[in-house]
Parts: structure tokens; C-alpha cells; sequence
């Protein structure tokens, strides 16, 4: 093991359909490399079989690819970070094994990182040139787990609230320290961005779907058809009742006009996006009188949307909030997360066993 130097993590990130590979010093990002997997495009969603076998004969030249433009060896490394879950069975089976081998090969320490926490996460990884243009960065010790801010970055203050929305969840996070996260809400049944991909695929687009509606929103009217919002109780979500609805206003809408779709395709888009912002924020909005928390971050794949974004620079003008918007790069999966999170955790010696099993649906440990 190399200390001496700097802590060096290697994170490794395989939850899905994106094998991605980062090694961070000291905190700092030196590389993160992603091969997203375009095997899923034919079929409207992820492949987990054909997700699997992507990463399997991704993760080698990844990892190899991170460490180079790293500018390190292999053998510089401090420990290997890794998605242990959750996500996808067969794809975390790939990252997690490797990790092991890899980490057991180096003689150097395991840490298991949960990808939701990887999310929230986002927002305390450091860049080279946000953290005085120099790689080196000084090591300090997290108190009671609380993160170190290095850079000068704008890191949000503890505790803060995060809504995390990603493909596979949509919750409301209280953020306490790195490794205390408690879900004030959450989906009782699909995630944001599943919604998206969903009502995407009814209207023949392509998939992911949440990249597409954003394009397409940005040139339609948010106001000009209404799909239903849900009304459950206290700061859970659900979605399958606005999937439900947009399907079956679609179906009514292309029995009158085959070509009603083609023609509206950017105002349905507009206010498919508008009521699934407007179905976040008001919880949201919510959670964060309930609190007094007025530092609100966003994560995960969703993050990147327009749409939300903007409505969250209104809650910031209207409301006071401070706010905290990921850079694109860090909203969908990626192994910065990871290894930001394996950096705290490292520094807090939390290592696991070799013998640490992948789980595909727990949400925060
Ligand atoms: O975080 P992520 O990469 O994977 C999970 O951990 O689930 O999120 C993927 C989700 C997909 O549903 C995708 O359609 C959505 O994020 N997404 C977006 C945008 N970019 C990605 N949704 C809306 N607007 C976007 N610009």
C-alpha cells in the first residue's frame, strides 16, 4: 500500500448499463472514464444479460484507461472503491469481481460504496482546477464523518436535502454526513426517470427517453395538454399513475389523428416534463418547510434535465434556497462518485471483506 504519496482510490462503478472507472488523490479527481453501453438502444431499455456481458469486457480497458490518464501505476494505488449495489444483479457481479480479484492481486483495501450515496455524493467531488489548479490537495480527517471542503468548490453544508432522481429512484434525502443519509420520501412505485423512459417508448422515441423529452420540451408549451398528478400523503412520490394516464391520452389522441404525435411531439414532450417537475418540486417544497433545511441539492440521471434545473433556480429566487446542481458529467452514473465516497470511507478505515456480497435492492445501509 501507498500512503506516503497521497491516498490514491480507484473507483469502479457497474450498477447498470454504464462501466466506469476513476482514480481520485487525496480527494481530487485525476481521471474518470465511462463506456456506456449503445447494445440497449434497439430494444427500448436496458438488457440486463446484454448489460452484463458489456461490462465484462468493458471494466479491463476502463480501469486500465482511468489509471493511465491518471498519470499513476497500478501500483500507486491506496484501495479500489466499488458499486456493491443496488442495481442490476448481473452488472454489479462484474464490478464487484473485479474489484475483489483487483484489489487482492494489489495487496491494498476493499470498500464497498452503496450508488445511491454515490449520488449525493456528486457534489463533493473536487476537480484539479476548482481546487486551486493543483493536483495535490491537503489530506484532512472527516470529523464525525463529515466531509472535508478542500477545494473552495461550492459543496453544500451539512445537513442538507437532496433529491435524488435517477432511473431507478426518486426519494427526498436528508443528508446528516456522508454516511448518515435518512429518505424523508420516496417512490411507492416507479422512479422519475423510469416514468420518462416509459412515456418515451409510447411515443416511439428512443431510449434513454429522459434526453430526448428534454431536447423536444425545450421547444414545446408546458401548459398545452394535462396528464394527471397523484395525490398520496406525506412526502412520497408515485409515477405509475401519470404513466398510466399519458398512455392512455396518447392511445385516444392517435385513434382521432394517426399522426397526432408527429404533430405535438414537442408540447407533449413540454408538459410531460412540466408535470413530472411539477410532481417533484411540490414535495420538495414540502420537505423543505418541514425541515427549515434551505440547502437543497439535486442528484442522479434526472438531475440533468432542464426543466428541473430551472425550477430549481426559481425555489432558489422565490424561496431562498440555496441550491446545488451537479455538473452534467456527474448526474448519470459514473465512478467519481464512487470513488469520492471511497475516499471518506477509506479515511475512515470502513473497509470490507473480501467475501462482501453485490445487493441488487437496498436502499441506504
Ligand atoms: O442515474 P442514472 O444514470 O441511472 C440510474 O442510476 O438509474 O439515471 C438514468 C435516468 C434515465 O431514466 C434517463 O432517462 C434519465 O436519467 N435522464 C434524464 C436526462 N438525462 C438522463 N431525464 C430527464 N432529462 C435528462 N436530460
Amino acid at each position: 500500500m501507498n500512503t506516503q504519496e497521497g491516498v490514491y482510490i480507484l473507483g469502479i462503478e457497474s450498477s447498470c448499463d454504464d462501466t466506469s472507472a476513476a482514480v481520485l488523490k487525496d480527494g481530487v479527481l485525476l481521471s474518470n472514464v465511462t463506456a456506456s453501453q449503445a447494445v440497449h438502444e434497439a430494444y427500448g431499455g436496458v438488457v440486463p444479460e446484454l448489460a452484463s456481458r458489456a461490462h465484462q469486457q468493458n471494466v479491463v480497458p476502463v480501469v486500465d484507461q482511468a489509471i493511465k490518464k491518471a498519470g499513476i501505476t497500478k501500483e500507486q494505488l491506496t484501495a479500489v472503491a466499488f458499486t456493491r449495489g443496488p442495481g442490476l444483479m448481473g452488472s454489479l457481479l462484474v464490478g464487484v469481481s473485479f474489484a475483489k480479484g483487483f484489489a487482492r492481486s494489489l495487496g491494498i483495501p476493499l470498500i464497498d460504496v452503496n450508488h445511491l450515496q454515490g449520488h449525493v455524493m456528486a457534489h463533493f467531488i473536487r476537480e484539479p482546477e476548482l481546487s486551486g489548479g493543483s493536483k495535490e490537495a491537503v489530506q484532512t480527517t472527516p470529523p464525525n464523518g463529515t466531509p472535508p471542503n478542500l477545494g473552495g468548490e461550492k459543496i453544500p453544508p451539512l445537513p442538507f436535502l437532496c433529491l435524488l432522481v435517477s432511473g431507478g429512484n426518486s426519494q427526498i434525502v436528508k443528508v446528516n454526513a456522508y454516511n448518515d443519509m435518512e429518505v424523508l420520501g420516496q417512490t411507492i412505485d416507479d422512479a422519475a426517470g423510469e416514468a420518462i423512459d416509459k412515456c418515451s417508448k409510447v411515443m416511439g422515441l428512443g431510449y434513454p427517453g429522459g434526453p430526448i423529452i428534454d431536447k423536444l420540451a425545450r421547444q414545446g408549451n408546458p401548459k398545452a395538454f394535462k396528464f394527471a398528478e397523484p395525490n398520496i400523503p406525506d412526502l412520497d412520490y408515485s409515477f405509475s399513475g401519470l404513466k398510466t394516464s399519458f398512455l392512455y391520452s396518447l392511445q385516444k389522441w392517435v385513434k382521432d389523428d394517426p399522426d397526432f404525435i408527429e404533430k405535438h411531439k414537442e408540447d407533449i414532450a413540454a408538459s410531460l416534463e412540466w408535470t413530472i417537475v411539477d410532481i417533484l418540486m411540490k414535495k420538495l417544497k414540502k420537505a423543505v418547510k418541514q425541515t427549515g433545511i434551505k440547502h437543497v441539492a439535486v442528484a442522479g440521471g434526472v438531475s440533468a434535465n432542464n426543466g428541473l434545473r430551472n425550477a430549481f433556480h426559481d425555489a432558489a429566487k422565490r424561496y431562498g434556497w440555496t441550491i446545488y446542481i451537479p455538473k452534467f458529467s456527474y448526474t448519470t452514473d459514473n465512478a467519481a462518485m464512487i470513488g469520492i465516497v471511497g475516499y471518506y470511507k477509506y479515511l475512515d478505515k470502513e473497509f470490507c471483506p473480501i467475501d462482501v456480497p453485490a445487493f441488487s435492492k437496498v436502499t441506504f445501509k
